[in-house]
């Protein structure tokens, strides 16, 4: 039996892995994500299979490619991705289940959800505590029940960077669940790897009622 007599090297952290992120290629777009997270959205989409996906903020359209490739093996429903400029990449704008809004999430209009049952909303905007807020009032109220709302980025904090974000999604996110009974942190997807294993610290909100 082979012996290994030094264990090679392991080392990596919240730091290797946040610096590593920006360099993440989804079918050669940028996808700003943890890797935990791919792992759990397909989960979570597959759990809930939405007939609707709202995602505020867009970029290069990397995540929505994401989710509408999910959505494509699910068989049914499409994605609605807002930013307030289009960096979209050409693959994305190809794709049939993905709208494109551009006016921000302040103007994107609600009566359009109106034809879908199944409502999921991913908020990977400004992370600026008053558009999280802001994005938890306007979007809360669409999301069915048993689906989510995802608060992205909460991590900013435990990397000292939520000064720049005004203290960013966690504080959105306290004073949302105190206000609103019918949304809880769902344990199941943030401490699936470990507690809080997730960019989304505190962020993977179910509607219960
Ligand atoms: C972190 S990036 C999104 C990354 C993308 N979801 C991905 O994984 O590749 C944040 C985006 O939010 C957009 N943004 C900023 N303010 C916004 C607003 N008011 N409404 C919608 N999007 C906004 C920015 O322009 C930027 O493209």
């Amino acid at each position: 039996m082979l012996k290994i007599n030094r264990l090679p090297k392991v080392k990596f952290n919240l730091q290797s892995i946040y610096e590593a992120h920006y360099k993440v290629t989804y079918r050669g777009i940028s996808i700003l994500h943890n890797p935990f997270d791919y792992l759990l959205y397909q989960m979570l989409i597959f759990d809930v299979k939405p007939d609707l996906i709202i995602e505020i903020g867009s970029y290069n359209g990397g995540s929505a490619l994401y989710f509408s490739d999910l959505l494509d093996l699910i068989g049914k429903g499409e994605v609605h991705t807002i930013d307030i400029k289009d960096n979209i990449a050409p693959l994305v704008k190809q794709k049939k289940n993905i709208k494109f809004f551009f006016n921000g999430y302040e103007n994107y209009d609600l009566s359009l959800t109106k034809e879908f049952n199944k409502i999921l909303v991913i908020d990977d905007g400004s992370h600026k505590y008053e558009d999280v807020k802001n994005v938890l009032m306007k979007f809360a109220p669409i999301v069915s029940i048993s689906s989510y709302i995802v608060i992205e980025d909460g991590i900013i904090s435990h990397l000292k960077l939520s000064k720049h974000y005004n203290e960013g999604p966690l504080k959105a996110i306290d004073e949302f669940l105190k206000e609103n009974k019918g949304f809880i942190i769902d344990a199941k997807y943030c401490n699936f790897f470990g507690q809080n294993a997730t960019f989304n610290v505190n962020g993977y909100l179910k509607r219960i009622s």
